[in-house]
């Protein structure tokens, strides 16, 4: 018996490989969860761009993969910018699998990167659309339908080091990460009642698809002569000497969803091996 078992767990984002969504989704189903895989399926549109995303086939795959290992697993193909479609993944869940119970807001892009001056407001609008709006309508659709159950529940967003500190190229994903620190402080005080739980993780950088597309791109902002001249500097500022793993994530989404995080709502906890202290 895991600590979640009899939960079930909608991860946004999760159809990727190697990305924080299919870590924690592995994570909570080690913990006992049933675990409902959701990504974009296919390219979309600019923000949801070919090589950036989770397809349809990946999600499947990482799904029979859980399988094997005995997890209850579901599929749904959702773009988190349609109220529609993630009302439906939630109605998935509950149908699927008999209760809605943990709720991850994992989706997010932020290989829309350029120096302010050329920020369009295509490319503003099209990460805020993802990754703040995407998160609103992920917390609305589950809190609706935790409290429909009435047995409380837990919602956690995948912020960012991004949501305590400004970094170049990125102002609107920095934007789009501090407004999830405003958007649980506000939801926190509304679910409370109902025994549900909101908070934010907040890691710092992890070489997941997204980040190894980052290291690349910050490694010539920086001026550094090579991508692992541009890690190594990373290293040596971060205070445990590593950047963030995919499981370290996962494990601080995992106890902020048990039982022991109960009266822990509001927060927006760093993952960031002490890069981050705010
Ligand atoms: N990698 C890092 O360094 C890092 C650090 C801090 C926070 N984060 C955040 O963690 C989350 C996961 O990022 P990752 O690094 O695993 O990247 P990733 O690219 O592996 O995962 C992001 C996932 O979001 C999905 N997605 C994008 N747009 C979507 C949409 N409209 N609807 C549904 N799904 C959509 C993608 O298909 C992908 O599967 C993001 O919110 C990101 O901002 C990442």
């Amino acid at each position: 018996m895991g600590t979640l078992s009899g939960k079930t767990a909608v991860i946004t984002g999760s159809g990727r490989r190697k990305g924080l969504g299919e870590a924690i989704a592995r994570k909570l189903a080690s913990e006992g969860a049933n675990i409902v895989l959701s990504d974009v399926g296919k390219p979309r549109d600019a923000a949801t761009g070919e090589g950036h995303i989770g397809t349809t086939d990946e999600m499947e795959s990482i799904a029979e993969e859980l399988r094997g290992l005995g997890v209850n697993v579901s599929t749904c193909v959702c773009d988190v910018r349609s109220l529609e479609e993630v009302r439906a993944l939630a109605k998935h869940a509950s149908e699927t699998h008999g209760s809605l119970d943990i709720w991850v807001n994992n989706a997010g892009i932020g290989y829309i990167m350029k120096p302010l001056l050329e920020v369009s407001e295509a490319d503003w609008r099209a990460v805020i659309d993802v990754n703040l709006t995407g998160a609103f309508f992920g917390l609305k659709a589950a809190a609706e339908a935790m409290i429909g159950q009435g047995k409380g529940g837990r919602i956690v967003n995948i912020a960012s080091q991004a949501a305590k500190s400004g970094f170049p190229h990125a102002q609107a994903y920095t934007s789009s990460k501090h407004g999830l620190v405003g958007l649980v402080r506000s939801a926190a005080i509304e679910l409370g009642p109902h025994g549900i739980t909101v908070n934010n993780v907040c890691p710092n950088h992890v070489t997941t698809g997204l980040g190894a597309w980052q290291n690349e791109y910050f490694s010539k902002v920086t001026g550094a002569a090579s991508v692992d001249e541009y890690m190594t500097n990373m290293k040596n500022r971060i205070p445990m000497r590593r950047p963030g793993l995919p499981e370290d994530t996962a494990n601080a989404v995992a106890w902020l969803c048990t039982d022991q995080a109960a009266y822990i709502t509001a927060e927006s906890m760093n993952v960031s091996g002490g890069e981050e202290p705010h």
